[in-house]
């Protein structure tokens, strides 16, 4: 990175814009060497940490990208509350051996004039997307901008947002992008709850309401593959115990098909189980996978 864009030097190579990481990718290139990418909005946990240690098992050299990306936020989101800590993240980023952090701001990414949306049918609908318009557009948009502008061999994604996975999934299909997208295991707490940047937004209280979401999602999982009572009446009971366990909202708990993310009746073939819900102001999402006993 040029003087001109940090005041502190970063502890590991960063660069702010397009041409600065494609000449950096072309250097590798040149050396035959693969390259990954792990896009992220920052506030770097273990969670996030876990897809850069899987991606360095991949190829030869790893990328990370924080942008908080406007697009993908509601406006009632919290995108000015994002945590924003550039300066802890790359310190977690050069001691994971990471080779070089993509930071650019957002007129880079979203200069005078950007028209284009990439907007995915079907997978992106009903559950994350249904309640929060346009959110799988901007991260469709985004992604694929940060593919084409790294042109990496391999991109890692986490299970943790298992319906955001599908989604670049399915467009990096669809449009032909020649990357191999790998999805990561959810880290969790001790208690299970899956890590995020949200978490630290809970109160006492709040926490010792979260550590029920894992235990109850994994019971609805086992109920449903158990086969003894009907997927329907797993999911409302599901639902029930959610709010007996004192959720302020429970926004869905669904049976999808593992890669389609169409409702599942039935547990004909494999299926992945998706709970969204409130406390306070922050919610949570966790899935699971559900498989045929
Ligand atoms: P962000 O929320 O920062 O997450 C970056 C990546 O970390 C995502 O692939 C997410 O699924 C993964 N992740 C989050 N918590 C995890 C956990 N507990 N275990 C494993 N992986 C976890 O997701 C985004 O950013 C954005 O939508 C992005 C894809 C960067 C596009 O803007």
């Amino acid at each position: 990175m040029s003087p001109s864009e940090t005041d502190t030097p970063l502890p590991l190579a960063a660069v702010r814009t397009v041409a600065g990481l494609r000449a950096m990718v072309a250097k590798w290139r040149r050396a035959g060497e693969t390259i990954g990418l792990v896009p992220t909005m920052g506030a770097l946990h273990r969670g996030h940490m876990s897809l850069m240690t899987l991606a360095q098992t991949e190829v030869d050299r790893v990328v990370v990208s924080i942008f908080v990306n406007p697009t993908q936020f509601g406006p009632d989101e919290d995108l000015d509350k994002y945590p924003r800590q550039e300066r802890s993240d790359a310190d977690k980023l050069a001691a994971a051996n990471v080779d070089l952090l993509f930071a650019p701001q957002v007129t880079e990414m979203y200069p005078d004039g950007f028209s284009t949306t990439v907007s995915v049918e079907g997978v992106s609908e009903g559950m994350c997307g249904g309640k929060r318009q346009g959110h799988f557009d901007g991260v469709s948009t985004v992604v694929s901008k940060l593919f084409m502008q790294c042109l990496p061999d391999v991109a890692v994604f986490g299970e943790k947002d298992y319906q955001q996975l599908q989604v670049i999934k399915r467009f990096a299909r669809d449009l032909d992008f020649p990357i191999r997208i790998i999805g990561g295991p959810t880290e969790r707490e001790e208690d299970g709850l899956a890590l995020s940047s949200r978490n630290a937004y809970l109160s006492d209280e709040q926490r010792g309401i979260a550590s029920h979401l894992p235990q109850i999602l994994k019971g609805t999982a086992l109920a449903i593959a158990s086969g003894h009572v009907s997927p329907d009446l797993a999911l409302q009971q599901g639902i029930t115990a959610l709010n007996a366990a004192g959720f302020d909202d429970v926004e869905y708990l669904e049976l999808r098909d593992v890669e389609t993310l169409v409702p599942l009746v039935s547990l004909d073939r494999p299926g992945r189980l998706l709970v969204a819900v409130h406390l306070g102001k922050t919610r949570l999402i966790d899935n699971v996978a559900v498989n045929l006993a």
